[in-house]
């Protein structure tokens, strides 16, 4: 019998969205943090040009695409390495740098793939509770103990949406030892981006990433495609663990023209915003927690896992899928991405439903 490495066989496949409608529904998904919009046309136009070029593989060196997102941040294009989505990224950056006996410390409600990340590469996963459904750097200062090795904080989080601000994320990088790798994965970075002073800064001190995506302000998640910030000596690590072809000829030249178009991506990112704030303050009338989002998503708190799953199965009954968020040990959380207008409005009126009916 072919038996697969003790660590890969316990652990579970990674959870994505259920997303069945009943039949004759149309499928609404509120459940994977796509963009609300589509992509800039510019990026589409790119990337049915770029199919010619279908035949060869891919720049293994992103040239084009590193220098748009050098042109446009004011980064080093040397500094920068792109992924097959920032998941890649994440994959090769946790395998390069921990290993058994090692410990990676992220935050309680931290994306899930930080914990497959660990698990991958036999190092434990340790978290620290949050304060308010935000990143609490205190918390994750006292965690640190000899054998940490990376500390991952995605800021704005996922699925709390909630942000801290720079200032903080600087406040841990100089708390923690220079012997520490800390990432900040900035995925939905573009939602706040004009909040404070980027992070960028900090790779200098030569062990901290900073990791974006086009998966979400973009609106290219089906093209796989993220990016970072990379010290030199950890970009050069790094890269040895990529797939040298990782990003295809269609995702580069898309990303490439969506990145040379910010005007369009500032404006997904104010029409989500504007949708995201309307939504949250309805759903908050209806009695129901809703922690303040920067990003293209909001999580509802209700009241008990018996009140959250009655609306998830009211809502899928109508063919909308928000994502539960048991496996976040938020049973009693469901988190909505924002969507077209028209499916949000019915949402809300689903949901409303639900509370009056249940007294929710
Ligand atoms: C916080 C966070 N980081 C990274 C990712 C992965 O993004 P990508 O599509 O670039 O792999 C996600 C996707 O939902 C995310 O929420």
């Amino acid at each position: 019998m072919i038996v697969a490495r003790e660590h890969i066989s316990a652990m579970a496949p990674y959870a994505l969205a259920e997303l069945q409608p009943p039949s004759g529904k149309r499928l609404v998904s509120l459940a994977q943090n796509e963009s609300a919009l589509p992509p800039s046309p510019a990026a589409l136009m790119a990337a049915a040009e770029a199919l010619v070029d279908s035949t060869l593989y891919p720049d293994p060196d992103w040239s084009d695409l590193r220098r748009a997102i050098a042109d446009v941040h004011g980064l080093d294009p040397a500094q920068i390495l792109c992924g097959a989505g920032s998941m890649e990224l994440i994959l090769c950056l946790t395998q390069c740098y921990a290993g058994p006996g090692d410990e990676i410390l992220s935050s309680q409600y931290a994306y899930a793939f930080f914990r497959t990340a660990a698990a991958v590469a036999q190092a434990s996963y340790v978290t620290v509770p949050e304060q308010d459904f935000a990143v609490s750097v205190d918390r994750l200062l006292d965690a640190v103990t000899r054998n940490t090795r990376v500390v991952f904080v995605a800021n704005p989080g996922n699925p709390t949406g909630t942000r801290i601000a720079n200032a903080e994320v600087a406040r841990l990088r100089h708390g923690l030892r220079e012997d520490i790798l800390l990432v900040v994965d900035e995925a939905y970075g573009e939602f706040s981006e004009d909040a404070d002073e980027p992070v960028f800064d900090l790779v200098q001190q030569g062990n901290t990433v900073v990791l974006r995506t086009f998966s979400k302000a973009y609106g290219l998640a089906g093209l796989r495609t993220g990016w970072g910030v990379f010290p030199r000596g950890i970009a050069a690590e790094v890269r040895k663990l990529l797939n040298p072809n990782n990003v295809s000829v269609v995702g580069q030249a898309a990303c490439t023209a969506a990145m040379t178009d910010q005007a369009y991506m500032r404006e997904t990112c104010r029409i989500t915003a504007e949708r995201r704030n309307r939504f949250a303050d309805n759903v908050r009338q209806l009695g129901l927690d809703v922690p303040q989002s920067s990003t293209n998503f909001v999580l509802i708190n209700f009241a008990s896992p018996a009140s959250a799953m009655t609306a998830s199965e009211t809502l899928k009954a109508e063919g909308i899928f928000m994502r539960g968020m048991a496996g976040y040990d938020l049973p009693a959380s469901l988190r909505a991405t924002i969507g077209a207008e028209d499916d949000m409005q019915l949402a809300l009126q689903i949901l409303s439903g639900v509370c009056v009916r249940e007294e929710i």
